[in-house]
């Protein structure tokens, strides 16, 4: 039996855990989580389960062989490498740490270890990405490479309706860069096969004033040459929106939540999207990968270099100056 420990469980932790439980010889075996009365609740629903209030003692526990990090953003790093001392595999939500710095020390723990580390890019297990990514790469399709892309996502920046107080605090990892630029910039990398080689920006909080971002504007230059602009606002008023067109040599692909369409002779026509579960088959290639050796589509490594790209448009941002990500992974020791 593959033992699971959840880290942290509130608004995500439930459908990595259902993923968990569903995986044929894996079971959710303990849960930490500082607020006790959650922590409890979450155990007594999956049968009784022990609750830890430090996360090091559910690392400790013999029966847990992968645990499963959850907690707010600036604590994916502490709680990684405390897992990684024990020597468990590691599911961690995105992003991987707060800094590409933080994401190289618990990239070369992992190796010394030899343990896994999944990071949650969870876009790489949804029918849409998948089927962009296909698209992209299908000789019969023949778009060719893709040139330029526009991807926008406007959310209200209270969606869900109560944010926890350390989303709205950049120092812990809160904000709308970290939350939803990491997915961004990660589909984006994913959906091409492409690096990101520089990043322009402008990030910051004009729509709430907060201590967090709440818009992001970024130009990437990846490394064959094809441009993103991205674009993402934490909307005070307005409507949702969530489109990614690429324009390709030889026409355009479209993607939204639920649809993909190839963009020629002036009109659009759908292409069948297939029907994932998302965090069934994100847990899936993690426990392969523990337990088979099995490949890993986000590793740790992955995981530092989309951090890396949020750090450089931060840096841009600041600066004004176009910012090379290998500069920023350099700094990081990523590689070493
Ligand atoms: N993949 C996705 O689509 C997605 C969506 C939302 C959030 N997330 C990620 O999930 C993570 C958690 O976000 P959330 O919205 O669930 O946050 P949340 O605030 O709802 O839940 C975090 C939980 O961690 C607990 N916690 C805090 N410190 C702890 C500690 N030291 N030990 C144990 N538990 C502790 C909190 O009490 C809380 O229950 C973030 O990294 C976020 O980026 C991913």
């Amino acid at each position: 039996m593959f033992g699971v420990g959840i880290i942290g469980v509130g608004r995500t932790a439930n459908a990595h855990a259902r993923a968990a439980a569903a995986q044929p010889d894996c079971a959710v075996v303990a849960v930490a989580e500082i607020d006790e009365p959650r922590g409890r609740e979450f155990a007594q629903a999956r049968g009784g389960i022990p609750w830890h209030s430090d996360f090091r003692d559910l690392c400790a526990r013999p029966d847990v062989h992968a645990v499963v990090i959850t907690v707010p953003n600036f604590l994916h790093a502490p709680a990684a490498l405390a897992a990684i001392a024990a020597g468990k595999h590691v599911l961690c939500e995105k992003p991987l740490a707060l800094t590409a710095a933080e994401c190289t020390e618990v990239a070369v723990a992992a190796r010394r270890a030899g343990v896994r580390v999944s990071v949650g890019h969870h876009y790489h297990h949804t029918g849409p990405t998948l089927a962009a990514r296909a698209a992209l790469a299908s000789a019969e399709l023949d778009l060719g490479p893709p040139v330029m892309a526009m991807d926008v996502w406007h959310k209200s920046f209270y969606d869900p309706p109560r944010r926890p107080p350390w989303f709205l605090d950049a120092a812990k990892g809160g904000g709308m860069w970290p939350m939803n630029g990491s997915h961004m910039v990660d589909r984006l990398m994913f959906t091409t096969g492409q690096r990101v080689v520089s990043v322009r920006a402008r990030i910051g909080n004009p729509f709430w004033g907060l201590a967090a971002t709440d818009a992001a504007h970024a130009f990437l230059t990846f490394d064959r040459g094809f441009t993103a602009a991205v674009a993402h606002a934490g909307w005070r008023d307005g409507v949702n929106r969530f489109e990614t067109e690429f324009v390709c040599a030889r026409g355009f692909l479209r993607v939204t939540d639920r649809e993909v369409a190839v963009g020629r002779g002036r009109a659009y026509e759908a292409l069948p999207v297939p029907a994932v579960d998302t965090f069934s088959s994100q847990f899936a290639e993690f426990h392969a990968a523990c337990t088979a050796g099995g490949r890993l589509s986000a590793p740790a490594e992955w995981g530092g270099e989309v951090v890396a790209v949020l750090e450089a448009a931060e840096e841009s941002s600041r600066t004004g100056a176009e910012v090379a990500v290998a500069d920023v992974l350099r700094r990081a020791g990523a590689g070493d």
